[in-house]
């Protein structure tokens, strides 16, 4: 499918494991490695999409991983590489995560995102997700600290 910008959304994440796991590492400070990426598309109802940029050489922008299983569907991980962000493509791949949970007949989305995490947290805000809890120091930085874990949710009405 291809998208505005060029970009085009892939749905064999499989074929992108290598790119997502070095993009997920040079991100977030817990990195998971492509074998944990690859373990994760084993289990039940877990799947994601890709966006690549360009018509003849397609490139590696961005992943989204979810599951989809029973009464709810989840965020397991969402990034876009830093040069193609603000141009709607982490938006394009939390749809793909929204149309998923949809079609499986979930009750409710929900996701877990870093306090602070202001693009994030806004994006899922502009898709009519709210914050429901917090987890106190649920992520360890790079420098040693700790952050709090903001929990999102989002019901769908079936
Ligand atoms: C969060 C992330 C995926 C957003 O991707 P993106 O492609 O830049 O997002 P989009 O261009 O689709 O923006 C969608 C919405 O997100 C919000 N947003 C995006 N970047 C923002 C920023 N820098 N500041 C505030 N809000 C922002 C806005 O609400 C925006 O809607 P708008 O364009 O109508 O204003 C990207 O910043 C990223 O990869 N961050 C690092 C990884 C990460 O934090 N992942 C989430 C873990 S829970």
């Amino acid at each position: 499918m291809t998208e505005p910008g060029g970009y085009r959304l892939e749905r064999d994440i499989e074929a992108y494991l290598d790119e997502a796991s070095a993009l997920h590492g040079a991100i977030f400070d817990r990195p998971w490695s492509r074998d944990a990426l690859q373990d994760l598309l084993v289990m039940s109802g877990t799947d994601g999409a890709v966006i690549l940029s360009g018509a003849r050489e397609p490139a590696f922008a961005g992943f989204v991983l979810f599951q989809c299983i029973g009464d709810f569907a989840e965020i397991l991980t969402l990034a876009v590489l830093p040069d193609h962000r603000g141009r709607g493509l982490g938006r394009i791949l939390m749809q793909q995560a929204l149309e998923c949970a949809r079609d499986t007949g979930a009750a409710k989305l929900l996701l877990e995102v870093q306090d602070g995490n202001l693009p994030a947290i806004q994006l899922y805000e502009s898709l009519g997700m709210t914050a429901f809890d917090r987890r106190r120091n649920y992520y360890r930085t790079a420098d040693g600290s700790h952050a709090d874990a903001i929990l999102m949710q989002l019901f769908f009405d079936n």
